[in-house]
């Protein structure tokens, strides 16, 4: 049988990693920057996370949703402390488009409504509802499109205040676009967002599947400005390589027994996992860190030649060069050993492990520099 050939693959292939570093087949070490798309928060194979992880699997790997699972109410207690989100509550699945495809399901239940503004540039997954209120029309096949959803430009506080009335059922937005570009949700538009939701009714919801656990030095990005969203959707770091997933949820919502369910959300595995990324983001005061290092990252980047903007905050940082991206990324695999993410075709996307150090960051200026200078002589 072959592999259905979705994903444009590069030829290498990782086989050991530790920290922010990577082997391939033939022990060449590679600088992981790009945190296998922004999933490794606290380092590969961190030894308190295959411990946790080892432990738990050697006691009890899986059982439904049907039983008390002790870990789960762990999770959630850290989670809520950690996040300073403790009187919301948490419904656990296993991916970052399972928890939007339940977000919206909880706004629609709530209010009634059906209609969901998204905005330019999103992306928040690949299931129907997730899909659908993604910005990329190649993605959404004729089963998955819907008229309920409205597209207004990111960060436009007018066209969102023209847009909104007693029909809208959601707002849905990403505290920062991560496949849209590193692009930062403004403070003035998080609140003007969450106003105006009060206002008609209408339920807030954060996708921080990408930028939140910490990435953006604040645990979730959105908390730059000062709001509450009502629903606040995670994964990606969230398990640090283990499939989990999140919604944490306003209190104003109710639980009815059945209204949402999955088999494997939640599973022993999946919250060992996502116990051991909370212990050490706290331990290692990770979130600190990534503000730290994005910063001085950020600030370096800025004065080299071919940059055109640095955006982000923190650990996630989008580099926009004048250039299309792929080349310098290429070489900066290929011949520097480091990798990278990308966002469309100029800009560079890093999504490193939230315990980068600073000498990871030289390394990484230095060969950028490098590659770029080099250019500039030609
Ligand atoms: C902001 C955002 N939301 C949702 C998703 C979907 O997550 P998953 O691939 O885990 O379904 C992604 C994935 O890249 C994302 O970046």
């Amino acid at each position: 049988m072959n592999l259905f050939d979705v994903y444009p693959i590069y030829t290498i292939e990782p086989v050991r990693a530790q920290g922010s570093y990577v082997w391939d087949t033939e022990g060449n070490k590679y600088l992981d920057l790009y945190g296998g798309h922004a999933v490794i928060s606290i380092g590969h194979a961190h030894p308190h996370y295959v411990a946790k992880l080892t432990d738990q699997l050697n006691k009890i790997g899986f059982y439904s949703n049907s039983v008390k699972i002790s870990l789960q109410e762990e999770l959630a207690q850290k989670l809520g402390e950690l996040s300073g989100y403790e009187n919301y509550s948490l419904f656990l699945c296993n991916s970052g488009a399972e928890a939007n495809e339940n977000a919206l399901k909880l706004a629609s239940f709530h209010n009634g409504r059906k209609k969901v503004i998204a905005f330019s540039k999103a992306f928040h997954g690949r299931t129907a509802g997730a899909v659908a209120i993604t910005d990329n029309k190649t993605i959404i096949a004729p089963v998955n499109a819907t008229d309920h959803v409205q597209f207004l430009p990111f960060n436009d506080e007018a066209a969102l205040e023209q847009a909104m009335n007693e029909e809208i059922c959601a707002v849905i937005i990403e505290g920062i676009q991560g496949v849209g570009g590193v692009n930062v949700a403004s403070e003035s538009f998080l609140q003007k967002a969450r106003q105006l939701c009060d206002t008609y009714g209408a339920v807030l919801i954060l996708d921080s599947v990408q930028c939140g656990y910490g990435r953006s030095g604040k645990f979730f990005s959105h908390q730059y400005a000062g709001i509450d969203p009502d629903l606040i959707t995670t994964a990606k770091g969230m398990g640090n390589g283990f499939p989990i997933g999140g919604v944490l949820i306003h209190p104003k919502f109710k639980a009815v027994h059945g209204m949402l369910g999955t088999t494997f959300g939640g599973n022993h595995l999946a919250c060992a996992a996502g116990i051991a990324v909370l212990d050490v983001i706290k331990e290692e005061n990770l979130m600190a860190n990534a503000k730290q290092t994005g910063a001085y990252l950020s600030e370096q980047l800025k004065s080299l030649p071919g940059v055109k903007e640095v955006r982000g905050r923190g650990l996630m940082i989008g580099i926009e060069l004048e250039e299309p991206a792929d080349t310098l990324r290429k070489k900066l695999l290929f011949e520097h050993h480091i990798f990278t993410g990308a966002s469309g075709k100029y800009t560079i996307r890093l999504l490193p492990s939230l315990a980068l150090k600073q000498e990871d960051a030289d390394l990484f200026l230095e060969s950028f520099g490098k590659i770029v200078s080099a250019k500039t002589l030609v």
